[in-house]
């Protein structure tokens, strides 16, 4: 008999709508669905216990049913306060139960959550006492919060204590250590013992692969990590073509304004920046963008856009788009500059590249005005009268406002993540405490699962023409530094 499922949602009634579009999804994922079918029998996660936080949306229900049915025991929640779809999280709970009586997946997720409720989330894909045991054995990670508190978490038990919060620390960084303060009262050895635990984190995006890349730089981390991001078939493909997707999705969502004709401004270009781009051209927009890298900026000019300072065309622009991983792209100053009703949205991975907490300040101040038009969508009336449209709180407005990459993409980021999942269950013995990229002939697996449903059709080398480029008829065929 079934213990009484932990889990807390939005709307646990709305898990027939979920079903609905998950088993919709289900078809245009054919990398996961083809994986659910290879290792049906072989159950490679048997005995792993996955702690996922990983926007809970109907494509990562996708993702936690394929872990279920390669034999993983999961634990989910969301990694950003907006992300959720209430019905996916639903349905997963539900599982083959009923809503009275759920049979699924512990999931702590729901749209709108306050930061409080973020982190208590994340601790509780942690807590695995119900399951008869201290912790996960794996991390399946995106942004890295969650490797995030086990390191804190350690941290902070080896010290025996808690900071306490520095004055210009933020309300998140102090939610985090008010989290941790309170588990380490009441049981000090608790991270201590769910990190020796875990064998190893798969990482879905480029800012949490940043952080991890950080920690082993630093000695830090503390058990090996797969770059489930620099897989050609995520970055190359999610980054880019997925927000190509999800961010006219989001901006048609929220505001409904017509892209044609305006001038938009896309602040970074690399895989994320090139399709945010790439979409706002298509639409009519004229697109401006601004770099750091010479060689991206390079690229953008030759693409077609017109590349500039932010401060040059501040006065111009009608929508801003940030998708760079860095703070403090677009500042308080820049906000008050721009046109009257000017659109402000973010799809990078966190919330400070757009300087929100400086316009909260000169709120506090009375010189600035918060008004709701709807959830996720605010306009900011500025001192000087005019108003800007700031799109999920400055949160990734595609997940926010909308309802994040389709499945077919997805599919391909989530296949990448079942392998190397599969990969660091099984062989943790392989890997150091380091980061590390799964092998290209994994990458070319991945894309071959997905060309069948689009109806491509792949020219095979003869085995001269394979001799002659120096590459096995059934690959890799590139070399490991090739850009793509
Ligand atoms: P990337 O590293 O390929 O591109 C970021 C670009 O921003 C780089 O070319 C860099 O030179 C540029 N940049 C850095 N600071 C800048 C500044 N101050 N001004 C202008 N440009 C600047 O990274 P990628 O993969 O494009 O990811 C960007 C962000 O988007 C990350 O935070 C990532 O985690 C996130 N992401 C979000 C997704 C979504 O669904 N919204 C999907 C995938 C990634």
């Amino acid at each position: 008999s079934l213990t009484a499922l932990d889990y807390k949602v939005a709307d646990i009634s709305l898990a027939e709508a979920g079903r609905h579009q998950i088993r919709l999804a289900e078809h245009e994922m054919p990398g996961l669905m083809a994986l659910r079918e290879e290792f049906a029998d072989e159950q490679p996660l048997k005995g792993a216990r996955i702690a996922g936080s990983l926007h809970m949306t109907v494509q990562t229900a996708v993702l936690i049913e394929t872990l279920v049915a390669l034999g993983a025991t999961v634990r989910w929640a969301s990694c950003n306060i907006f992300s959720t779809q209430d019905e996916a999280a639903a349905a997963i709970v539900v599982g083959s139960g009923t809503p009275d009586a759920p049979a699924g997946v512990p999931v702590f997720a729901w749209k709108g959550e306050t930061l409080e409720e973020y982190w208590w989330a994340t601790s509780r894909i942690f807590d695995w006492s119900a399951e008869g045991f201290d912790g996960p054995n794996m991390i399946l990670d995106d942004g890295g919060d969650a490797t995030l508190l086990v390191h804190k978490g350690r941290e902070f038990e080896a010290a025996g204590s808690v900071p306490e919060a520095d004055a210009g620390d933020s309300h998140e960084h102090r939610v985090i250590l008010d989290v941790l303060r309170a588990s380490l009262a009441e049981q000090p050895d608790r991270w201590t013992k769910v990190a020796a635990g875990i064998l190893g984190v798969t990482e879905e995006t480029t800012t949490g692969v940043h952080r991890l890349y950080e920690l082993a730089k630093q000695g830090e981390l503390l058990f090996p990590a797969i770059n489930v991001n620099d897989s050609v078939t995520k970055s190359k493909f999610d980054n880019r073509y997925g927000i190509r997707h999800s961010l006219p999705d989001g901006l048609n969502r929220a505001t409904d304004v017509l892209m044609g004709g305006k001038v938009a401004l896309v602040a970074g270009y690399g895989d994320v920046g090139k399709g945010a781009a790439e979409a706002l051209r298509g639409q009519g927009a004229r697109v401006i963008v601004t770099e750091i890298d010479p060689i991206c900026a390079l690229q953008a000019a030759m693409d077609g856009y017109q590349v500039a300072r932010i401060e040059s065309v501040l006065d111009q622009v009608d929508i801003f788009v940030t998708g760079t991983g860095n703070k403090n792209v677009i500042t308080a100053e820049h906000l008050q500059g721009m046109k009257h009703q000017a659109i402000v949205a973010n799809v990078g991975h966190f919330d400070n590249e757009i300087d929100i907490a400086g316009l909260e300040a000169l709120a506090a101040e009375g010189q600035a005005e918060k008004i709701e038009i709807k959830p996720q969508v605010h306009e900011w009336r500025m001192p000087s009268g005019r108003s800007v449209l700031v799109l999920s709180e400055g949160r990734l407005m595609n997940l926010g406002n909308a309802t994040g990459h389709p499945s077919f993409v997805m599919s391909n980021s989530f296949a990448n993540q079942v392998l190397a999942q599969i990969e660091l269950h099984a062989h943790r013995d392989r890997y150091d405490l380091d980061v590390y990229v799964l092998p290209k002939h994994l990458d070319e697996k991945v894309a071959r699962l997905h060309l069948a449903a689009l109806g491509v059709e792949l020219t095979e080398l003869t085995p001269e023409q394979a001799e002659y480029i120096g590459v096995a008829v059934e690959g890799p065929y590139k070399v490991a530094h090739y850009r793509y």
